[in-house]
């Protein structure tokens, strides 16, 4: 591991998994701060040479282009926003309906609607930019050139943090096989992206992979400076009665806490394969599941499905985070990572 992996401190007797601490718990009279504990828990965390006020960060394609929830959040006590997926060029997405609920998550086929990476750049980026939280631009291509342009058009800009490459995109020169399945053209596509970028990249994996020990050594090889664990998982929803899809687009991508200890043991083989930092994401919606993909290996963490619930869901997780740390007597978030029991 690149970073250092103190132990946890050894007052842990409670169980972790504290149910009270719900993104609800922010408010709860119960969870108010005590005056006979410290207050201070350092909630910042590194993720390579990207310093973050706090892990908690605002997942691409569930957070618009952040500056859309200003009025709703205060963007300021994020750890940062990943924005939508951008593109060389608009993109209009899927047919309706594009998305559905499901037991524990969602199903969404949005088909990576965005603005495109100039209009970004131009009509997003300088108001974006203004609030203190690390700003991520998530990036896809159909091609490796076109990964490459949008990275370029991205260098030219003011502002950004790093960049995210999704790399659960179909390749269309070969077959439309995802680059993110496989490792050759996972290697090739983050090695054009990383000589392109002036910029730390962070790769977003497919959590559709065999061994993702592998593909985070391929990624890691080819110049990654941090792996994002991981995107959706492709998914059917059929209503019986009508015998269609539930989507316009026939499959999705399922998301939310559904999902979590699945991503949870990719994390946990990611983090044992390679030494660059790792961000956890898939269905957190507690403070305790934050904490559970650090214990994990994660240097930081992403909130997607949960703002669907609540568009403050990242923002009362940074408040119920601390209030946990606190309680476990937890007083640097940056020791949870990696500290695994056997
Ligand atoms: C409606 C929706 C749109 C998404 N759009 C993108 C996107 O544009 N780019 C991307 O890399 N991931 C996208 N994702 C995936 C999320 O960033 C995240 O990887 C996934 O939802 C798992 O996290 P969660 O369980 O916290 O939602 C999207 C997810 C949802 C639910």
């Amino acid at each position: 591991m690149a970073e250092s992996t103190e132990s946890r401190p050894e007052d842990r007797n409670r169980g972790w998994l504290d149910p009270r601490a719900t993104l609800l718990s922010v408010s709860s009279p119960e969870l108010a701060r005590s005056p006979d504990r410290p207050s201070g828990v350092d909630l910042r965390v590194s993720v390579g040479s990207v310093r973050l006020k706090n892990p908690i960060i605002a997942a691409s394609g569930t957070f618009g282009y952040g500056v859309e929830f200003a009025h709703l959040v205060d963007l300021n006590a994020l750890g940062g926003i990943a924005v939508k997926g951008l593109s060389l060029e608009p993109m209009a997405g899927n047919p309706s309906p594009r998305m559905c609920e499901t037991t524990g998550g969602m199903v969404n086929a949005i088909g990576l609607q965005n603005i495109g990476v100039r209009a970004f750049v131009v009509d997003k980026l300088p108001e974006l930019r203004k609030y203190d939280t690390a700003i991520l631009a998530n990036v896809f291509g159909k091609t490796v050139e076109e990964y490459v342009e949008v990275i370029r058009i991205l260098n030219d800009a003011e502002g950004l943090a790093a960049y995210e490459l999704n790399i659960s995109c179909p390749n269309v020169k070969h077959g439309g096989v995802e680059y993110g399945t496989d490792p050759v053209l996972a290697s090739e596509v983050v090695s054009a992206a990383r000589r392109a970028a002036s910029r730390p990249l962070w790769v977003k994996l497919s959590p559709v992979v065999g061994r993702i020990g592998v593909i985070s050594k391929a990624v890691e090889e080819a110049g990654a400076d941090a792996v994002i664990v991981a995107n959706t998982y492709p998914s059917l929803c059929l209503d019986p009665h009508t015998r269609r899809s539930r989507l316009g687009s026939t499959t999705g991508g399922l998301s939310g806490a559904a999902i979590k200890p699945i991503t949870m043991r990719l994390v946990y083989e990611a983090s044992r394969a390679i030494r660059i930092p790792i961000i956890g994401l898939g269905g957190i919606e507690r403070a305790a599941d934050a904490a559970e993909y650090m214990v994990a290996g994660a240097s930081a963490v992403e909130v997607g499905t949960a703002h669907f619930v609540d568009p403050r869901a990242s923002e009362r997780l940074v408040g119920s985070l601390e209030e946990w740390c606190r309680e476990e007597n937890l007083f640097e978030i940056s020791n949870l990572r990696w500290s695994i029991r056997s």
